[in-house]
């Protein structure tokens, strides 16, 4: 099993609202993950992106590689990519928050990500710097 975390910076298209761009890559990428087994959570909050995604390294890196040329954002950083025993999120094909909530609804969101994985065995490496970013965009 393999753990990857990027950030990225939104790029908001003319005509489109972040949430319909956020609403085109679910839509999209609940399928495609479920299809390659690939799991993880995506946050958005601020126009930043935080991903972890989670499945075998092959399909991981590959789904990256497209991620980044992917026009919807740029300035697609890799923070950690690593060998893991387990996936901290085996039930979420990508978890997200729904797009009709609110920005304090994301942030509870977040809260309930990290209560969860703090309370988690499953803790490695990836999932704690994806934490401890997930809490720096979410507090503000
Ligand atoms: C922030 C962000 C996260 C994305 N996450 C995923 C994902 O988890 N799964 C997925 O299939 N596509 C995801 N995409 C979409 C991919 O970048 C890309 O559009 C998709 O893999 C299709 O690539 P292709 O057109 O090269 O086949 C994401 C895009 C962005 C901007």
């Amino acid at each position: 099993m393999f753990e990857l975390v990027y950030y990225s910076i939104i790029n908001i298209q003319k005509g489109k609202t972040s949430i319909q761009i956020m609403d085109e890559i679910l839509s999209k990428s609940r399928e495609f993950n479920s299809h390659k087994n690939i799991t993880g959570c995506l946050l958005f909050r601020n126009n930043v992106f935080l991903q972890l995604l989670e499945g075998k390294k092959e399909d991981v890196q590959n789904l990256y590689s497209s991620i980044k040329k992917d026009k919807r954002h740029s300035n697609v950083t890799l923070i950690i990519e690593q060998e893991v025993k387990e996936r901290m999120f085996p039930d979420w094909s990508m978890a997200f928050y729904e797009s009709t909530n609110t920005n304090a609804d994301m942030n509870q969101f977040i809260k309930n990500i990290i209560f969860f994985s703090e309370n988690s065995d499953k803790q490695t490496e990836a999932t704690d710097l994806f934490l401890r970013m997930a809490k720096h965009i979410s507090i503000k």
